[in-house]
């Protein structure tokens, strides 16, 4: 047979050995390159975003300082961490949440950032970001949906939502993304995030909640801004959101102190985190105060 000869050996189809959970369009893609001899991607979407989701992180909370990362990077002097739990125990479904007041995306910019490898830093070694991975698979390591809206005026909030389920059914041998969905108001589910307490912290210090209604939300929100929105997440480190807080404002107390430092409002489920510094170097560092007296 001629080396360049690509035809389909009748035998290739049945070395094919892909077990039952296998997204159905990934079949699909790779039936037509089987028996059609059809191009080839360099990346088989619809089977890579499931295995991206085993990928770097070991911990709900690294995962979630990638977004911190991302929205310290956009400028943003305010990050809101949300866990949120409800239903029933044993059938208790969690979303998480981060939102920034930084500079925020146009949807031509909103478009790149949802690729794999988009990135408008990349390669730069100046900043945090560099790679173009980082929101994707940090979400999807913790929720099988990643929904980002971002404003760069008030009330015209752009969306796009990565969906690993329905990017699986996906047929095309080329998975391109849609365009960003303009809305005039966040969606009920995520806008409440905003307006109700979270189940933890519940002693009575209170939580800080950025607005009291809806329309005081609009303005709350503001020129511009992100939120990456993690719903129903499948895998976390802890199933309690009392862990999964308490971890949370342990670690980033400590990895974002300098910033914390330099002003930056860091909250987690409503309640301010402080900076903590164990070389106490820091002047308004938890330590610091608390040797002070
Ligand atoms: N909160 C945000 N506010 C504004 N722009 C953002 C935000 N989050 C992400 N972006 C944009 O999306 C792009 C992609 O983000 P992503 O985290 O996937 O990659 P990165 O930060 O460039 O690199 P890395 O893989 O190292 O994190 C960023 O380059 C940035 O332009
Ligand atoms: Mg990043």
């Amino acid at each position: 047979m001629n080396a360049n000869d690509l035809s389909v050996e009748p035998s290739d189809v049945n070395v094919v050995k892909w077990g039952s959970e296998t997204p159905r369009g990934g079949k699909a893609v790779l039936n037509r390159i089987l028996k059609e001899g059809a191009t080839v991607p360099l990346f088989c979407a619809q089977t890579l975003i499931d295995s991206l989701r085993d990928v770097g992180y070991n911990h709900t909370t690294s995962a979630l300082c990638e977004h911190i990362d991302n929205s310290i990077e956009a400028g943003a002097t305010e990050v809101r961490v949300f866990f949120r739990q409800t239903g029933k125990q044993g059938a208790m479904r969690t979303d998480a949440a981060v939102y920034d007041n930084g500079r925020g995306m146009s949807p031509n910019v909103l478009k790149v950032a949802m690729a794999f490898g988009g990135s408008m830093n990349y390669n730069n070694r100046d900043g945090i970001g560099r790679f173009g991975m980082g929101m994707k698979t940090a979400a999807l390591s913790v929720s099988p949906v990643l929904e980002v809206y971002s404003w760069q005026e008030p009330a015209a909030f752009y969306n796009m939502t990565l969906d690993v389920e329905e990017i699986g059914k996906e047929k095309a041998n080329l998975v391109q993304l849609p365009d960003p969905t303009l809305l005039t108001e966040l969606p009920d589910e995520l806008a409440e995030l905003f307006l109700k307490p979270m189940g933890w912290p519940s002693d009575d210090s209170g939580q800080d909640i950025l607005a009291g209604n809806k329309e005081e939300l609009a303005a709350r929100l503001g020129g511009s801004g992100t939120v990456v929105y993690m719903p129903n997440c499948d895998r976390l480190t802890y199933a309690k959101v009392k862990n999964l807080g308490t971890h949370a404002v342990q670690e980033v107390s400590r990895v974002y102190r300098r910033c914390i430092a330099e002003g930056l409002k860091l909250y987690i489920n409503n309640r301010r985190v402080e900076a903590s510094d164990p070389t106490y170097s820091i002047a308004g560092a938890r330590h610091t105060r608390l040797r002070s007296g």
